[in-house]
């Protein structure tokens, strides 16, 4: 069974992400794929300070829920992060648990579908969505899409039950990440995930 894992960045439990990634839950949850939602808004997450440990060590110097995720990470076959817009961005909180998971873990993403999903009242949405799809990017991670940009809107969780279309999107982007991830795992199964190159690294050591 093909399982996700699915990050709400808010410090709202109950909040505007929080619905958002409830309805995408019970749409995985009815496509068959098993799900485990996890709270990073209201813990106290820091930035990275670029020590350069984890690529000693294979993990985050601050042991937290960085490097009990991770562990999830490296078993699942997707990854949603949810985030409210703050000042335009995603918020602070799930920026230095993004950095942090991504930057401590070497093992391959290739192939796991990620997936960014956001909240705001008014305004900053797209701006934040294209700020978390690159850490999915960078990764060879496929990204999951939908019928909208995967946002709601809303200031409390009622305002987002009464966005119909964003709620809508929410449940056809699960069902495209649901398909996405079966089709992944048999692909792994058949042996034929590409080959892709690595060691280039441009750093101009000679300086020109
Ligand atoms: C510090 C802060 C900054 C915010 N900045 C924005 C913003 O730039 N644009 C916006 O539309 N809403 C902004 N909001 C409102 C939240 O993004 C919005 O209410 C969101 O849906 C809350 O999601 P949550 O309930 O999951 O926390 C901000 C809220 C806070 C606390």
């Amino acid at each position: 069974m093909a399982k996700v894992i699915l990050l709400n960045g808010s410090p709202h439990v109950h909040g505007c992400t929080a619905t958002a990634l409830d309805e995408m839950i019970r749409t995985f949850e009815a496509e068959g794929v098993e799900t485990e939602l996890i709270q990073v808004g209201n813990q106290a997450i820091r930035g990275c300070v670029a020590c350069g440990s984890c690529a000693k060590t294979g993990k985050c110097v601050f042991d937290d829920l960085v490097n009990e995720v991770a562990k999830k990470f490296e078993e699942a076959d997707g990854l949603v992060v949810g985030s409210p817009v703050y000042y335009a961005s995603p918020n602070g909180t799930i920026l230095s648990f993004m950095d942090r998971l991504f930057y401590s873990t070497s093992f391959s993403k290739q192939m796991k579908v990620g997936a960014a999903v956001v909240s705001c009242r008014r305004g900053g949405n797209t701006a934040s969505f294209d700020v978390l799809n690159k850490y999915f990017t960078i990764s060879g991670m496929p990204v999951a899409s939908s019928t909208y940009w995967n946002q709601v809107h809303g200031f409390t969780a009622e305002d987002v039950k009464k966005d119909l279309e964003g709620l809508q999107t929410m449940r056809n982007l699960a069902k495209n990440m649901s398909f996405m991830m079966k089709c992944f795992a048999e692909a792994k199964k058949a042996d034929i995930i590409p080959q892709l190159e690595r060691g280039a690294f441009t750093s101009f050591p000679d300086g020109k």
